[in-house]
C-alpha cells in the first residue's frame, strides 16, 4: 500500500484529478519562486516582442510540476500546445509530422527528451536552431532532401535530470531551469488550493500533517488529500480533521518523513550489507534489483535532500540521521538490524 500512494508516478485513475487541479497560470502555480520570477519575465519580453518563447527546458523529480509549467506557458503566451515523449517518437518522421504541423508561436511539449532516439533527436537540432527541416523523399537512388521551413515554434522540453541529455540537446535551451523538492509550507498552500476546488474541509493541522509526509512532491500531496478525505467518511466525519489524518497515514504506512518503500530498501541496504556505506551506485541497485536510473532521478535526490544519504567520492553512505529515522542505531552488529528495528 505505502507503494501505492507514495509513488510519484500517475495512476491512470488519477489523471482526471491531476487535470482538475493543475494551475493554469503562472501567479497560481505555488513555491518555486526564482523560477516564476525568471519564466515571467521571459514570457513578458517575448509578448511584447510578439515573438514565440525561447526553447525551454524543465528538470526534477516526477511530481514537481513540469507538465504543468509547460501548460502554463502555453496559457500565458496564448498558443497552443502539443504534447508527445521522447519514447513516443520511434522515427524521425514521427517528429517531422508534428513539427509540419506547428503553427507560429506553438508550444511542443516533449516529455521525457532524454528518452529521444538519436535519429530523432538530430532532426531537432536544426528544428530547434534555424526552425529548419531536413526531409528525405523518395527511396533508393531517387531520394532526394528538401529543407522546409519550419515557424517559430517554442519546444518545451521536460526531464528527470539534465546529465541525461547529450550537450548539443541540451545547449539548444535558451532557457534551462530546475524544479526542486517543496517545502512543507509551500505543500501546505497546494493542499489547502485542492482542498478548495475538490471541495473537501480539511483543518489546517491536517493540510500541514500531509505537507510533511508528501516528500516533497506536489503530485504526492494531492494523492495523500484524496486518501485521507476517505478516511475522515469512514470515521463518519465530514471534516478532514488531524486525527483522521493521522490515522489514514498510520493505516497506509506513510512514515514521518514521507518515504517509500524503494526509500526505505535503499538506506537499509546500505546498511545491512554494505556496513552503511560507502558503496557505489551500481553494486547498490544491482543488490536492490532495481534500476540504476530510477534510484538516481527518483529516490537518491530526496533522500539526499532531507539528509539521510549522502554521496561521497567512494559513493553513497547514509548518515547518522538515517539510523535514527529508522529507528537504528549506527554500528549495530548485523542480525540484530531488523529486530530491532521500530516502526519509523
Ligand atoms: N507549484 C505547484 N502548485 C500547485 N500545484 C502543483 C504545483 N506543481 C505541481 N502541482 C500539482 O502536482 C501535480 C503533478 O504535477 P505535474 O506537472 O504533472 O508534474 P511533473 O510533470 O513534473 O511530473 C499536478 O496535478 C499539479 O496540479
Ligand atoms: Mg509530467
Amino acid at each position: 500500500m505505502t507503494d501505492e500512494v507514495l509513488t510519484t508516478e500517475l495512476a491512470p485513475d488519477e489523471r482526471p484529478y491531476e487535470e482538475t487541479l493543475r494551475p493554469r497560470r503562472l501567479t497560481e502555480f505555488v513555491g518555486q519562486e526564482r523560477l516564476k520570477t525568471n519564466l515571467g519575465v521571459f514570457i513578458s519580453a517575448a509578448r511584447a516582442r510578439g515573438e514565440a518563447l525561447d526553447h525551454a527546458l524543465f528538470f526534477g523529480a516526477p511530481g514537481l510540476g513540469k507538465t504543468t509549467l509547460a501548460h502554463i506557458v502555453a496559457t500565458e503566451m496564448e498558443a497552443q500546445i502539443h504534447f508527445t515523449s521522447g519514447p513516443v517518437l520511434e522515427r524521425a518522421g514521427d517528429l517531422a509530422a508534428m513539427l509540419t504541423n506547428l503553427q507560429a508561436g506553438d508550444v511542443l511539449f516533449i516529455d521525457e527528451i532524454h528518452r529521444l532516439p538519436p535519429a530523432v533527436e538530430e532532426i531537432l537540432y536544426p528544428a530547434m536552431e534555424d526552425f529548419e527541416l531536413d526531409l528525405v523523399i523518395g527511396q533508393g537512388p531517387a531520394a532526394r532532401s528538401v529543407r522546409l521551413t519550419l515557424p517559430r515554434f517554442t519546444l518545451i522540453g521536460a526531464t528527470t535530470r539534465t546529465g541525461l541529455l547529450t550537450a548539443p540537446l541540451r545547449d539548444r535551451f535558451g532557457i534551462v531551469h530546475r524544479l526542486e523538492f517543496y517545502p512543507a509550507d509551500d505543500l501546505a498552500v497546494i493542499v489547502a488550493r485542492s482542498a478548495g476546488i475538490l471541495d473537501i474541509d480539511i483543518v489546517p493541522d491536517a493540510a500541514e500533517e500531509i505537507s510533511r509526509r508528501s516528500r516533497g512532491t506536489p503530485r504526492i500531496s494531492n494523492r495523500l488529500l484524496r486518501r485521507v478525505r476517505d478516511f475522515a467518511h469512514h470515521l463518519g466525519s465530514a471534516d478532514v480533521t488531524l486525527e483522521a489524518t493521522k490515522w489514514g497515514l498510520e493505516q497506509m504506512e506513510v512514515d514521518a518523513f514521507g518515504l517509500d518503500h524503494l526509500d526505505r530498501q535503499l538506506l537499509t541496504t546500505i546498511i545491512d550489507i554494505y556496513d552503511g556505506g560507502p558503496v557505489g551506485l551500481k553494486a547498490l541497485a544491482a543488490s536492490i534489483g532495481e534500476d540504476r536510473g530510477t534510484l538516481e532521478d527518483i529516490h537518491e535526490p530526496y533522500l539526499l535532500q532531507i539528509g539521510l544519504l549522502q554521496r561521497t567520492p567512494r559513493g553513497r553512505a547514509v548518515t547518522s540521521r538515517a539510523y535514527r529515522h529508522l529507528g537504528l542505531t549506527a554500528h549495530q552488529t548485523e542480525g540484530g538490524l531488523f529486530e530491532d528495528r521500530e516502526p519509523g
